[in-house]
């Protein structure tokens, strides 16, 4: 009898000072998640832009893994590369952007753009952009972005479902 009263409390002591082991961790996002994202960025293209001065791009990034956060764009071909969401038609600049766990971070026509700002040139169709990714947990990510006609779209309509 006395030894299962001391068991049961041994037991609650562990789970109490798990508990409080827990709610630390999450304070401190860095070790929110034990498991690494994994991701893979696919789709990207960059309208050729109407003006001299600033363009747009989009790409999407999937991830088989814990999640994660874009946090900033870089570009040769810019002087400064922004986010931006898209709520009806107004933009809002972003600091960052979640990339859920097994999920997916959409940029598309009509949402999620990036701005490429202080063109140092015009992109033209054809072009190839070096484009880097920087994320908060995973190492940056380089891609290349096709510059495609001004019209393009790939997904009209929605931008979700595969
Ligand atoms: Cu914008």
């Amino acid at each position: 009898m006395n030894r299962r009263i001391l068991t049961g409390g041994a037991l609650a002591l562990t789970a109490g000072l798990a508990l409080a082991g827990c709610s630390d961790a999450s304070a401190d996002k860095a070790s929110d998640k034990p498991e690494l994202p994994e991701l893979k960025v696919a789709g990207a293209f960059i309208p050729e832009p109407a003006m001299d001065t600033m363009a747009s791009g989009f790409f999407t990034v999937t991830n088989k893994g814990g999640a994660d956060k874009l946090t900033s764009v870089t570009s040769a071909l810019a002087e400064k590369v922004t986010l931006h969401s898209t709520k009806g038609n107004a933009m809002k600049e972003q600091k960052s952007f979640a990339v859920p766990a097994n999920g997916e971070l959409d940029f598309a026509r009509g949402g999620n753009h990036l701005m490429f700002e202080e063109l140092k040139h015009k992109p033209k169709q054809g072009d190839k952009v070096a484009v880097t990714l920087h994320f908060e947990k995973s190492d940056p990510i380089e891609i290349e972005v096709p510059v495609k006609a001004a019209t393009y779209n790939p997904k009209p309509g929605k931008h979700t479902s595969h």
